[in-house]
């Protein structure tokens, strides 16, 4: 089976200015030199050229928080995947359930975003999560299999792998309340095997995990098999906090 390299995102959400996104990499990068995973920070729009430049000559890649999925157009306050490539952004966060849920993020919409993405050749990160009702009624499998269907009707199988899946339980993000390591790894698992069945190269494709993770919370949940990383929200925010993650990640 081949080794997934394991994945560490930082989801800054509305936070940090360019001054404070500067100070963060100065802080972080001497912190995470000698980590093997992927470390990816995902600033908002404004931040983005600034964090870019400060990653350059390490292995941290930066992500966009969310794109259109047009080429250009009368879209007022929309960013498209060239505009994210120009700048050396190398991936981009779709789905997030705040967008869904605050910004009317549709299924439909997603299908187009994700094919555009890879298309410019940024890595998708899309997040897919049930709701606390979608849990309690048993219906998480349903949810996730939809999503996950719905967002990828139009990316050839040979593409799946591409993709990075962040399975965020709604009822996980920013609560505290964390999914337990065996909820994670039953549903990262149920999340492969969803794409396996589609054609993907189930055993190369990375799914992560996002939801109140944190430094004292990361190692067990990253000790999974199927849980390849972290999404991590609010301990991002603190170069410390987020550097003892990736740490965690090995
Ligand atoms: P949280 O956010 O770590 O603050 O729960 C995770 C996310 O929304 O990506």
């Amino acid at each position: 089976m081949p080794e997934r390299t394991p994945y560490i995102a930082a989801n800054w959400k509305m936070n940090k200015t360019v001054a404070e996104a500067a100070e963060f990499i100065d802080a972080l990068l001497p912190r995470i030199a000698a980590t093997q995973c992927d470390v990816v920070i995902c600033p908002p729009f404004t931040a983005l050229s600034e964090v870019v430049q400060r990653r350059y000559g390490t292995a941290v890649k930066v992500a966009a928080q969310n794109m259109h999925e047009g080429e250009s157009g009368a879209f007022t306050g929309e960013v498209s995947a060239a505009m994210l490539v120009e700048l050396d952004v190398e991936a981009v966060v779709l789905g997030h359930s705040e967008r869904r849920q605050y910004f009317d993020e549709t299924d439909e919409a997603l299908a187009r975003k994700v094919p555009a993405a890879l298309a410019a050749d940024l890595e998708p990160i899309l997040c897919v999560g049930e709701s606390e009702g979608a849990r309690d009624a048993g219906e998480t499998e349903e949810v996730l299999e939809r999503q996950l269907q719905a967002d990828l009707a139009d990316v050839e199988s040979g593409d799946l792998a591409r993709v990075v899946i962040a399975y965020e339980p709604i009822w996980a993000i920013g609560t505290g309340r964390t999914a337990t390591p065996e909820q994670a790894q039953e549903t990262c698992a149920f999340i492969r095997d969803v794409l396996r069945m589609r054609g993907a190269a189930a055993d190369e494709l990375r799914v992560i995990y996002g939801g109140s993770m944190k430094p004292a919370n990361a190692a067990e949940l990253l000790a999974k098999p199927d849980v390849d990383g972290g999404l991590i929200g609010g301990a991002s925010l603190d170069p410390a906090d987020f550097a003892a993650i990736v740490e965690a990640a090995g």
